[in-house]
């Protein structure tokens, strides 16, 4: 990528941008491995580097860079040492500096970039305080920033990460890893069979009717249950929302999981019908459990911008849902779908804006598996 500017005032070209993608190899075991990881990383590296150069025209040039941007965590450790290890012989070879970046930095960055050709970030003064939440594979925060560069975290998960969860769901029904997008293919198709009329008899009240009705209690709100024809009654499968009354803006999915284990025990006989069920009342659980706490942490912290990044921002009904409760007066910012998931583009995005704030920095780079943002306040 090609970039100048200030770091209030940066702007960024695309000249080359390439994933090199372990999907296919990880299906075979159901997740990641991290050992694995580490050999396909290794083997992929120079490979990947040689094409992007050729692509970018920077391939001949004796110093084809000036600046190298490297993530340092949180994440796999063998698989983060990799990428330090083949950066830092880069910088060493081409006489640039390296400079760390954490990967969630890139994921709150992501929103203001895009795949291809140019664009520039720019956030005004008055566009603070902002809320992010971030949902990835590893990962369920809420963080408030006050300004660039200054994360509060303000809750997280206990457990298991949102995306986790859906890997593990999908795994308990047979979908390919990784299982986000699978979960919510079928919770999508579902629900777009269901009529309006009918909506509420798979689905729990929206979190609006919740938050902004109080005295509307589900049963009330809720019309009598009637799944199409052909669906188990909505009761018979009804999975809990984990600690979404709880004073805190902490999450936890690990329970859901589980209860989603007992109900595919108590069913027994999982046809395609009722996987897609069970897809889409995992995916309203965990999504309603995400909208909630932000639209609490909203109102509490007068949010002006709402980033959502993370694998799990592409999720279509999350993309919906914080629609419906960010409301008037308040940004939503979401990455493209591409940008959701893991990509070089937001590293180099949150590289250049380190880089800029502190150009002579020198930097002790080493891998850190839970490298993590800012402070936890409460
Ligand atoms: O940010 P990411 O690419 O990698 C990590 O940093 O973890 O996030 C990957 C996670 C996976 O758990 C994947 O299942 C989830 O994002 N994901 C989705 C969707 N697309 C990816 N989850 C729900 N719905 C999706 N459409
Ligand atoms: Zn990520």
């Amino acid at each position: 990528m090609e970039v100048s500017g200030r770091v209030k005032n940066a702007s960024f070209k695309i000249l080359a941008d390439n994933v090199s993608s372990q999907v296919a190899i990880h299906t075979q075991y159901g997740g990641v491995y991290p050992m694995l990881a580490k050999r396909e990383h290794i083997k992929n590296l120079p490979i990947l580097l040689e094409k992007t150069l050729k692509e970018a025209k920077l391939y001949e040039k004796k110093k084809p860079v000036d600046v190298i941007a490297v993530t340092s965590g949180p994440g796999l450790e063998p698989a983060l040492w990799t990428g330090i290890t083949f950066a830092k012989e880069l910088a060493k070879k081409w006489k640039v500096p390296l400079v760390p970046v954490n990967h969630m930095e890139g994921h709150v960055l992501s929103p203001f970039g895009k795949n291809k050709g140019k664009f520039k970030i720019k956030l005004e003064k008055k566009k603070f305080p902002v809320l992010a939440l971030l949902v990835s594979g590893g990962h369920t925060q809420l963080i408030v920033m006050k300004d660039w560069f200054k994360y509060d975290i303000i809750g997280e998960t206990r457990d298991d990460a949102v995306g986790e969860a859906f890997d593990k769901v999908a795994r308990m029904l047979g979908l390919p890893y990784p299982g986000g997008p699978q979960i919510s293919r079928l919770a999508e198709g579902l629900r777009s069979k269901i009529p309006s009329s009918k909506k509420h008899a798979l689905e729990f009240p929206s979190v609006n009717s919740l938050l902004f009705s109080p005295s509307l209690s589900r049963k009330s709100s809720n019309q009598p249950a009637q799944a199409p024809k052909g669906f188990l009654k909505e009761e018979s499968f009804r999975l809990p929302r984990p600690m979404l009354k709880s004073k805190d803006f902490d999450f936890s999915f690990s329970g859901l999981k589980t209860a989603v284990l007992y109900l595919i025990k108590k069913i027994k006989k999982i046809d395609e019908k009722t996987k897609a069920q069970i897809a889409l009342e995992f995916e309203n659980s965990a999504i309603e459990c995400l909208t909630y706490k932000t639209a609490k942490a909203i109102e509490k912290y007068k949010i002006k911008t709402m980033i959502v990044a993370g694998g799990v921002a592409a999720n279509t009904h999350l993309r919906n849902e914080m629609k419906k409760v960010t409301g008037k007066g308040v940004r939503l910012m979401f990455p493209t779908r591409e940008l959701s998931t893991d990509n070089s583009i937001m590293i180099g995005m949150a590289g250049y804006l380190n880089y800029k704030k502190a150009p002579k920095k020198k930097y002790k780079i080493r891998a850190d598996g839970s490298l993590r943002l800012g402070k936890m306040i409460k």
